[in-house]
């Protein structure tokens, strides 16, 4: 077998997938340790038979749902490409609007940020590449997931993050941040998408907020108030339904300039708030 012919039968047996082409690259790419351009240019390579057997074995994972950052390991987020696991949620690209919106907010120069519920540890790895005199705390309850963050870490040499596992803030010394980002779990427990597609490989522990979606949320931002210094930012990603109930929670929690960004698909995804101690 070649790559070309490869690359078509598992397009063919991968049809369901909106990305079978990709999926099937991708997982090729894995196999051979190479980049997606080797595959354009040597479309006629022969493959061997212990190639061959494990590709059609991922193929078959991924005909089967799996999803494919799980299949090779890895997944490219902002500018890293980074370790993931089944211990937590695979990073986004919707994320990466988080990343952004938190790098334009107004901060000191050595700010001090914190990261709940870090799984891979994308959004504080991203912004410790991007800000090396920022000082980033990063925090999971997923033990696992802690180990994986740190993997990231060390792997992209960020010495700006620190990651520990913490249940929200219990672990977390009583100190102020300059900002507080969170991508938590936000889906509501009975959502029928929890049973379909790439997310049934997901924990749950990374994807599900009780009834409406939205306890952790509620914890995050009533919590939040007393770990912020004056002036400090609260942002967290939420479901594109959830912008209203989010600013609500954001208001009653006393903080003032809420909004909410939408993402490139023009949905409410992320909503952030000023807090100011002396207005508490
Ligand atoms: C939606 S995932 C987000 C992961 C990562 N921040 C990202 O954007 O890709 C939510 C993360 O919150 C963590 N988590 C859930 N409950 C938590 C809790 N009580 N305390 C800390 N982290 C929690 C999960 O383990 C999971 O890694």
């Amino acid at each position: 077998m070649i790559i070309s012919q490869l690359l078509q039968s598992a397009v063919k047996a991968n049809y369901r997938s909106e990305s079978s082409q990709l999926d099937s690259e991708l997982l090729l790419c894995h196999v051979l340790g190479v980049t997606r351009s080797f595959l354009k240019t040597w479309p006629d390579r022969p493959v061997n038979s212990a190639q061959l057997e494990q590709y059609e074995a991922l193929v078959q994972r991924r005909v089967e749902g799996e999803p494919v950052a799980y299949l090779i390991g890895t997944q490219g987020f902002w500018s890293l490409d980074l370790t993931v696991s089944a211990a937590t949620l695979i990073p986004r690209p919707e994320t990466e609007l988080l990343v952004e919106v938190a790098l334009g907010l107004s901060v000191p120069e050595q700010a001090s940020v914190l990261d709940l519920g870090t799984g891979t540890g994308a959004i504080a790895l991203a912004l410790a590449t991007e800000r090396s005199q920022w000082q980033i705390c990063a925090v999971d309850v997923e033990s696992d997931a802690v180990a994986l963050a740190e993997r990231n870490r060390q792997q992209h040499q960020l010495d700006n993050v620190t990651i520990f596992a913490s249940n929200w803030f219990a672990a977390i010394p009583q100190q102020r941040f300059d900002i507080i980002v969170s991508n938590p779990p936000y889906i509501e427990a009975s959502d029928p998408h929890l049973s379909q597609g790439d997310v049934r490989f997901e924990p749950a522990s990374a994807l599900v907020s009780g009834s409406d979606g939205l306890d952790d949320l509620r914890l995050l931002c009533a919590q939040s108030v007393a770990y912020l210094s004056d002036g400090g930012w609260l942002l967290v990603e939420h479901g594109f339904e959830q912008g209203a109930a989010v600013r609500e929670l954001f208001v009653e929690a006393g903080f003032s300039l809420t909004e909410t960004h939408r993402d490139l698909n023009g949905l409410e995804r992320l909503t952030l708030g000023r807090y100011r101690v002396a207005n508490a």
